[in-house]
């Protein structure tokens, strides 16, 4: 079940408007936003090339991404890896040890199924897993 590439990167930011300033300037466009009621925020996806960015933007002030961005400010937040078979891909984490947000996948942004790592996990990079929702 290896990773076969970045699906996206996401990004914490104040206001997904305001940021849109110098995604534009390098020619990419927003293909999608979205509510994500779980983190309490909104979202909206860039492609690049076969991978995207995602901004993050808190529409709380309990919200998971404005408790990043009052610690550590705006930036990256976390790294999206594609997995063919997410549950398989967790359960070989765990019995490697590793701690894991999410023991089962959730329901992700375009139907995709999703997990996070715990982020003492990935040194310092919190790692996101998605597997594309069946055709
Ligand atoms: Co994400």
């Amino acid at each position: 079940m290896p990773a076969y590439r970045i699906d996206h990167i996401g990004v914490a930011v104040v206001s997904i408007d305001d940021a849109l300033d110098v995604y534009g300037a390098l020619g990419l466009e927003v293909a999608h936003r979205e509510e994500v009621p779980s983190q309490k925020a909104r979202t909206a996806f860039l492609p690049v090339g076969e991978s995207r960015i995602e901004l993050l933007e808190p529409m709380t002030e309990d919200s998971p991404v404005a408790k990043f961005l009052a610690k550590r400010g705006p930036g990256v937040h976390h790294v999206c890896f594609s997995v063919d078979d997410i549950e398989k891909a967790l359960e070989d984490l765990a019995s490697r040890g590793f701690r894991l947000l999410h023991r089962a996948a959730v329901a992700g942004a375009d139907g995709k199924k999703v997990a996070f790592l715990h982020p003492d996990a990935g040194h310092g990079l919190l790692i996101e897993l998605s597997q594309a929702a069946a055709p």
